[in-house]
């Protein structure tokens, strides 16, 4: 997909036109891009930028996060569940109850109920939770150079990284089950399931995109559905905001666009 949009919001916002976008491609592409448009924004008679549903679409998340930033709170983590299709996996192969799912069933079945993308690659390979991750990672404070600049797990077997074709790669992916399973078993042994993670540190000044095992009581435990979940601890709020709800679809997506442009608009007439 081209970046040609996204490269030219600062000319957009010089010229004094506003943006409200659900695209990722210009918060989490370089950080140059980055600087460059909130350099310019909100600077004179400049235009505003919003992007609340490049993150959790409609989910009230950027805002907020801006806010406690804004307003003198520091981030200490976020950690959350941040793409429907790997929520839905996860939530269906590692579960409280035992269960003798394959993942590569559950990828199957996530294909044919329409939450992955035509390929299910695109969705595997992290680099869309690795972009959010970076998106929430700036706003907090860290200068994340790219989203493929920090530690970013694919959970794509090497070997099907280059077959020609989402079918191909799914009519194999059963060869590659029993890594996965180790994993679910360790896991469900230690009272834990796992879940596919976009992780920001900011103690430790890193961003990363992991399987992380969390304890049957955990509130990532007990996802359903495609939900995503996010928790951001901050020196304020020592016990972690929890946001959890529909992070796509059409609608809550327009919805988060639609009161970005509605700021705008208040802001404009002001
Ligand atoms: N859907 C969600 O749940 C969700 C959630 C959060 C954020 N977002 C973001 O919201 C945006 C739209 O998502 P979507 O799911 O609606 O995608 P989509 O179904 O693929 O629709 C994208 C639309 O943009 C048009 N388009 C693409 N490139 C264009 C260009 N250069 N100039 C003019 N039109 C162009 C496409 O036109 P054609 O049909 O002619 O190709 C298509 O109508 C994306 O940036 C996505 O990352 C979506």
């Amino acid at each position: 997909m081209s970046n040609a949009v996204a490269e030219s919001y600062p000319s957009f916002i010089k010229a004094g036109i506003s943006i409200a976008t659900p695209n990722k491609k210009a918060f989490s592409s370089d950080i140059k891009l980055w600087n460059d448009i909130f350099d310019v924004a909100e600077r004179e008679d400049n235009g505003l930028v919003y992007h609340e549903a490049s993150v959790g679409a409609g989910l009230p998340l950027i805002t907020p996060l801006k806010e406690l930033v804004a307003t003198g709170d520091e981030v200490v983590t976020i950690e959350g569940i941040f793409s429907g299709t790997l929520s839905y996996i996860f939530n269906e192969y590692s579960t409280i109850e035992a269960n003798d799912k394959k993942f590569s069933d559950v990828v199957k079945v996530a294909k044919e109920l329409g939450y992955t993308e035509p390929d299910p690659r695109d969705d595997l390979n992290g680099l869309d939770v690795a972009r959010k991750v970076t998106i929430l990672a700036r706003i907090s404070g860290l200068k994340v150079e790219s989203p493929t600049s920090f530690s970013v797990k694919s959970l794509i077997p090497k070997d099907l990284e280059s077959v020609s074709s989402g079918a191909e790669y799914l009519e194999k992916l059963h060869l590659y089950d029993d890594e996965m399973k180790t994993l679910k078993e360790e896991a469900a042994a230690e009272g834990k399931v796992l879940r596919f993670i976009g992780k920001v540190d900011v103690a430790s000044n890193k961003a990363s995109v992991e399987i992380i095992k969390y304890d049957f009581s955990h509130p990532f435990a007990s996802l359903k559905g495609s939900d995503n979940i996010i928790s951001i601890k901050t020196k304020r709020y020592t016990n972690p905001l929890i946001i959890q709800g529909a992070g796509a679809g059409a609608e809550v997506t327009a919805a988060g666009v639609l009161g970005d442009v509605f700021k705008i608009g208040q802001r404009i007439a002001a």
